[in-house]
């Protein structure tokens, strides 16, 4: 596979869009406590840009995951010790294709964890590629059915420092 020539979307309008769901997050969240679950790695350049853009009450915990191979499975490799009861959970994702892995995760934190309120921000969508029905209630952009990479989103851990959004093709 090799790096496409094309960009589906530049760093100016990732910043803008992410300024913008910020925007809402924090109209949607005034005056409570809000607790971004992260998922790494892929999230970490959407989590940084987008916490810094959203002001109020804001604590961040990190989940790290493994999205098997065969498609079906995900499991938790790590979780950082934020108590989550009663709080109001934003899990914020890289991208959600099958939706095997946030549909895991969702059932985990609400069965175990106990939050108040729980909802999803997907930087990106590929709806195409859905096998599970999963909410995603802020969503930064929906992709076509590509390997897509860059903004944190990696193949083979390549090319997640890529400030923009690309894809990768066969050679
Ligand atoms: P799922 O298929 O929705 O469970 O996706 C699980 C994870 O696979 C995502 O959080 C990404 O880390 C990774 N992934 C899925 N599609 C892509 C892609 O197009 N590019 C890079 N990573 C992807």
């Amino acid at each position: 596979m090799k790096l496409a020539q094309g960009i589906l979307f530049t760093e100016r309008q990732i910043l803008q869009r992410v300024d913008e769901l910020a925007k809402q997050i924090e109209k949607d969240y005034q005056g409570r406590e809000l607790v971004l679950c992260a998922i790494l790695k892929g999230s970490i350049p959407f989590l940084a840009d987008l916490m810094r853009k959203i002001h109020g009450d804001v604590r961040l915990t990190l989940i790290e995951m493994k999205s098997m191979v065969d498609g079906k499975h995900a499991s938790i490799l790590f979780t950082s010790s934020v108590d989550l009861s009663g709080k109001h959970v934003l899990v914020v994702e890289d991208i959600v294709d099958t939706g095997i892995t946030l549909d895991y995760l969702m059932k985990h934190l609400e069965a175990e964890r106990g939050p108040t309120s729980l909802k999803v921000c997907a930087f990106l969508d590929k709806p195409e590629a859905r096998k599970v029905e999963v909410p995603i209630h802020y969503r930064g952009f929906t992709v076509p059915d590509r390997f897509v990479v860059g903004y944190g989103l990696d193949w083979h851990e390549r090319y997640r420092n890529l400030p923009y959004i690309t894809w990768v093709e066969p050679e």
